[in-house]
């Protein structure tokens, strides 16, 4: 077992993965000090707030944590310096999102961040220190951190001769709306690194609530590229089901029934089949984006090629709602009221990262559609900001409602996006008064039961779903 004693662990980010992945590790280690540091003011503040409904991330459970951690061995700042030259063990967990322009643009994820945090942590780390990559990352990024942390050391002050750095890769795999969950019993934790006493300090830590055989030990590099394919295969068979969706909208088979009947093999397995408006969050489109881009890069396009069509499948299932709801209401949504239920890319989050509801929304507002927008979690200025960073044709006007009644007062159709559990069991009766006729209802998540709207004048179209 490690000879290294950790006391103090430092996150750099406090985002969707660094504050509940830091707010588990405080609970179970309440001798460890836990501190969490990021940039952005604002998103202190909201950590550190004494209501907890605002909290800067929704997350079931997140606030229970929360309320019995911070203070005790949990904190939030900004203070970078200070928290990170008294830390044994640093975990870097900031945004790596696709980049925008130069090489690589709209595949390779831009480094920008994780390069600024490894160069503040070369700056005021102390003694020897642990830097552990947490933000998914290409393959081979622990070295460029390795380099960084190398040459940026290089030629310090006398006093800091002495730093040193053991760099792990620990992704996370934690899916949002069920990240404490997945915190607190994981299918597995990996680590990837070639300094045992380093690896042995970590998985000490994860040997305080996870069982030694779900905790896997691999190269570096089989640690960085196991996350990227996890992702990768999710994706795919959300990419699949949603392919065979269309089909059985062609074919008069239901996508439910198909699910279901394949799901029951035990090779296939029965998670991960339901049909819908595409994947969106962080995390998939990124990491397929850049398993192509490398793969391209190693010299691999028929690889390339592979796992770029699951984007493309995914971008096409958006386009093909939008076009189905345009075809229905007879050709034209302009000046047409519209409802959408559910905005964040899945239930149980605020999260609206790739959110499949921002392409088809500005789709809709494009075509002159007037949006009445009701997400349980999401905010105005959250929406406001997607639609600003496309730069679409807006000729529709969008508004948020405050409830499901508001949202649906004299519109012509619904949309639902989202699968939040009150969209479940609605008194269409009641709704469909409201509504103008005639009444289209397009459901993406299979929310709605055909029976519960059998007494209405609702045209309910269902997501694979065959006549
Ligand atoms: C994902 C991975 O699950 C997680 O392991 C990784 O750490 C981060 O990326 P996340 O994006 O938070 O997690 O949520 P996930 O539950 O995987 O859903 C991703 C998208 O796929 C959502 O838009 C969801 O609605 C969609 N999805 C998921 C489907 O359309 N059908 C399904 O059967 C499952
Ligand atoms: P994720 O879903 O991977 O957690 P988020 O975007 O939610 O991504 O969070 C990343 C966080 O990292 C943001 O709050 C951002 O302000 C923070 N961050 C980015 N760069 C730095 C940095 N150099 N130092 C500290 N925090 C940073």
């Amino acid at each position: 077992m490690s000879s290294i004693k950790i006391q103090k662990i430092c996150c750099i980010g406090a985002g969707y993965v660094g504050g509940p992945t830091m707010s588990v590790i405080a609970d179970k280690c309440p001798d460890l000090e836990v501190r969490v540091v990021d940039i952005n003011n604002e998103r202190i503040a909201a950590w550190n707030n004494s209501d907890l409904n605002k909290l800067p991330i929704f997350e079931p459970g997140l606030d229970r944590i929360i309320s019995r951690t911070r203070g005790r061995n949990l904190f939030f700042s900004t203070e970078m310096e200070k928290s990170i030259s008294d830390a044994d063990m640093i975990f870097i967990s900031v945004n790596t999102p696709t980049k925008t322009k130069g090489l690589g643009a709209g595949q390779a994820s831009d480094l920008s961040w994780v390069e600024a945090s490894a160069r503040q942590v070369a700056e005021y780390a102390k003694g020897h220190t642990i830097v552990i990559e947490k933000s998914t990352l290409p393959v081979r990024t622990a070295q460029a951190i390795k380099e960084i942390l190398k040459t940026t050391n290089r030629g310090n002050k006398k006093d800091e001769i002495s730093k040193t750095f053991s760099v792990l890769s620990n992704p996370e795999f934690l899916a949002e709306g069920t990240a404490i969950h997945d915190l607190e019993k994981p299918d597995r934790v990996l680590i990837g690194g070639e300094d045992p006493e380093a690896v042995d300090a970590l998985v000490k830590i994860y040997l305080n609530w996870v069982p030694s055989k779900q905790i896997i030990c691999t190269n570096l590099w089989s640690s960085e590229l196991s996350k990227l394919a996890a992702n990768a295969f999710l994706a795919q068979r959300i990419s699949s089901i949603n392919s065979i969706s269309a089909f059985c909208e062609a074919t008069g088979a239901d996508v439910q029934e198909v699910a279901k009947a394949i799901g029951t093999d035990k090779r296939i397995g029965n998670q991960f089949l339901s049909a819908g408006p595409g994947f969106g969050g962080s995390c998939f489109k990124k990491d397929i984006l850049n398993l192509v881009y490398l793969s391209g890069y190693f010299g691999l396009p028929e690889v390339a090629n592979y796992w770029n069509q699951v984007v493309v499948l995914n971008t096409w299932q958006q386009d093909r709602i939008y076009k189905i709801v345009l075809e229905k209401l007879f050709g034209t949504v302009n000046g047409k009221n519209i409802a959408i239920l559910g905005f964040s890319f899945k239930a149980n989050t605020n999260d609206t990262r790739e959110s499949p509801a921002i392409r088809i929304c500005s789709d809709l507002l494009e075509e002159g559609a007037i949006l009445s927008i009701y997400d349980p979690k999401v905010s105005f200025k959250r929406i406001a900001e997607d639609f600003e960073k496309l730069s679409f044709n807006n000729q529709g006007i969008w508004k948020m409602a405050n409830s499901i009644p508001d949202a649906l007062k004299n519109v012509d159709a619904v949309l639902i996006l989202t699968a939040w559990d009150e969209f479940f069991g609605l008194d269409w009766n009641y709704l469909a008064s409201l509504m103008r006729s005639p009444t289209w209802v397009f459901d993406t998540r299979s929310v709605v039961d055909r029976k519960e709207i059998e007494n209405t004048d609702i045209n309910l179209w269902k997501l694979g779903e065959g006549n």
